[in-house]
């Protein structure tokens, strides 16, 4: 664990193969996302996008390959102990929940953070009221980010679905991720509400300090933000690059354009 050079990629992605039954949804993925890369992952329907994301935080069980945060081993582990080593997620799906409050969800994106536990917290009463004045400045922070104060009370299931994608993003930061994977986080918005959640995504980068990762159909929002892109095909990696040598790549062009140019 210690000692890991600074020049070292934050994740390392190697050989990864999942199978399901017949259906081979990654066939020898590998790459690196380096400490505040933002890098983009895309591909058509199907291309195995999502399942990158349910491997590395520890849903599925590759039957190939090893990924590793900071040199530390991630695959066979928990997705409750991945999110403790700081990789945090966003759902192609929200995963707010509806009934609490959009502060409330936030909080909860705290928990893993959280040193006091409901028990010690009813005999330690005053190291608990601070823990949670601590957790709920953080949140503030982050509310005033991605500018959600109308919203603070607002349970989740109300909010309007643009503000719950930046809600969404929202409980993924509470987390305090050195790793975000972004699953379609602009997915069904229309073009103002992209553009707003494109420079959330900025603002996100130049405030904190992380890494992320976007899967994303919208091309444009990609090549805008990404450092570095990887296309996928039925699961086989096809071309990694710059967004501009993502453009120009044949076989990208084939595969989103079928042969047609
Ligand atoms: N739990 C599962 N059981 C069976 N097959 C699965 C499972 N999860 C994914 N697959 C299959 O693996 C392949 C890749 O799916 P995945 O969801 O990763 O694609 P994706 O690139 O995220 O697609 P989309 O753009 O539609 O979200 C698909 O053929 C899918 O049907
Ligand atoms: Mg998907």
């Amino acid at each position: 664990m210690e000692r890991v050079s600074e020049a070292a990629p934050l994740l390392e992605v190697s050989d990864l193969t999942l199978r399901f039954g017949g259906v081979t949804a990654l066939n020898g993925v590998s790459f690196t996302v380096g400490r505040g890369e933002l890098f983009a992952v895309i591909g058509p329907n199907g291309a195995g996008k999502t399942s990158i994301f349910n491997c590395v935080n520890g849903v599925y069980r590759p039957q190939r390959g090893t990924i590793t945060l900071a040199g530390t081993r991630l695959n066979g582990r928990s997705p409750a102990a991945v999110a403790g080593m700081g990789v945090a997620r966003t759902f192609q799906n929200l995963g707010l929940f509806e009934q609490l409050t959009l502060v409330e969800n936030l909080m909860l994106g705290r928990h893993h953070l959280m040193r006091t536990g409901l028990l010690a917290g009813m005999f330690w009463w005053g190291r608990a009221k601070r823990e949670e004045v601590e957790h709920r400045a953080a949140c503030e922070e982050i509310v005033e980010l991605l500018e959600l104060e109308p919203y603070r009370h607002t349970p989740a299931g109300l909010l309007p679905y643009g503000v719950a994608k930046r809600a969404e993003l929202g409980r993924a930061l509470a987390m305090a991720p050195t790793l975000l994977l972004l699953d379609e986080p602009v997915a069904g918005m229309n073009v103002e509400e992209t553009e707003d959640m494109a420079r959330y995504l900025v603002e996100v980068r130049r405030e904190l300090d992380l890494a992320m990762i976007l899967v994303e159909h919208d091309t444009r929002l990609v090549m805008d933000l990404a450092d570095r892109v990887l296309a996928l095909d039925f699961g086989t990696p096809i071309a990694t690059g710059t967004p501009g040598e993502i453009q120009r790549d044949p076989k990208v062009v084939e595969a989103y354009l079928g042969g047609a140019a």
